[in-house]
């Protein structure tokens, strides 16, 4: 559903900040795009969603090339939540401003108004607050109600849950979750390897504009090497497994971890 084939892209002309990015993300994936700061995932994420176009190379979403279709065509089909919420909120009610998402998405009013619902309810919203006078998980949550409203087939995320408290980051992490068992494709930024160990199925990983590695989370969490490249630590589970070593390093949760040490106490007995 979203494919890279051999993109660049530069802010301007001489230098390049990505650089022939290769990969195809299948519907139904739980992406997690990891890199150093700088290293060109927000402007990636902009890439797949038609927002920037790519200076070489093509992005096809949904089978559409990004470069000769409208973005507002895109929009349809991708979510975005940005990096910083206050650059996507721009109501004065919480319920405007799901209201204001949904007016490109749904024709008829009541249709808007039932859906606006939905979203309050299940992100335990009043709509008639001001969302310029909650907190920043409050915002980021309002940003991404208004983002789900629309029910975008691909979700991309940049960075959900920075500056967020632990309830918060929950909170937000257990929507997202539901929302991809339920079908919806995830492509999220995060620097959060707690977080990414726990809810996403694979990993991007990009370095100075770089595709650096691709594979199944387990497998980039237990390459400390790469991570090492793009400044990264692996979670603390893997990484204990590693120093472990032996049977424990193939633990990758806590649960892992914990049926491994029993066995092995059992075994000793
Ligand atoms: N609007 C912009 N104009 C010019 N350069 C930019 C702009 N946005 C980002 N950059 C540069 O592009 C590089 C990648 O940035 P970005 O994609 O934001 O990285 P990341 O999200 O991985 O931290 C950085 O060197 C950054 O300074
Ligand atoms: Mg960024």
């Amino acid at each position: 559903m979203l494919e890279f084939q051999r993109v660049c892209f530069g802010y301007e002309s001489e230098s390049a900040t990505l650089k022939d990015l290769s990969f195809t993300i299948n519907e139904g994936e739980f992406v997690a795009l990891l890199g150093e700061n700088g290293a060109g995932k927000s402007t990636l994420c902009r890439l797949a969603n038609g927002l920037l176009k790519p200076s070489s190379g093509r992005v096809l979403a949904f089978g559409n090339d990004t470069g000769q279709v409208k973005t507002s065509l895109l929009a349809r089909d991708i979510g975005f939540l940005f990096q910083n919420p206050d650059r996507q909120i721009c109501q004065s009610s919480v319920r405007d401003e799901i209201l204001f998402g949904l007016e490109i998405a749904l024709d008829d009013a009541a249709a808007r108004q039932a859906r606006c619902d939905e979203m309050l309810q299940l992100f335990s919203l009043s709509g008639e607050r001001d969302p310029f006078g909650m907190s920043r998980g409050e915002r980021q949550q309002i940003a991404l109600a208004s983002v789900l409203a629309r029910a975008p087939k691909l979700l991309i995320l940049d960075e959900p849950t920075t500056g967020l408290d632990y309830r918060e980051c929950m909170t937000i992490m257990g929507i997202i979750a539901q929302l991809h068992a339920r079908g919806t494709t995830i492509l999220m930024i995060s620097h959060d390897m707690e977080i990414v160990a726990d809810f996403a199925g694979r990993a991007l990983v990009i370095s100075e504009g770089r595709l650096i590695g691709d594979g199944p989370v387990r497998q980039i969490m237990r390459d400390e090497g790469l991570l090492g490249r793009a400044s990264l630590l692996p979670a603390q589970i893997p990484a204990l497994g590693a120093r472990l070593g032996g049977p424990y390093a193939e633990a990758f949760s806590v649960e892992e971890m914990l049926s491994l040490i029993l066995e092995q106490k059992g075994a000793a007995r």
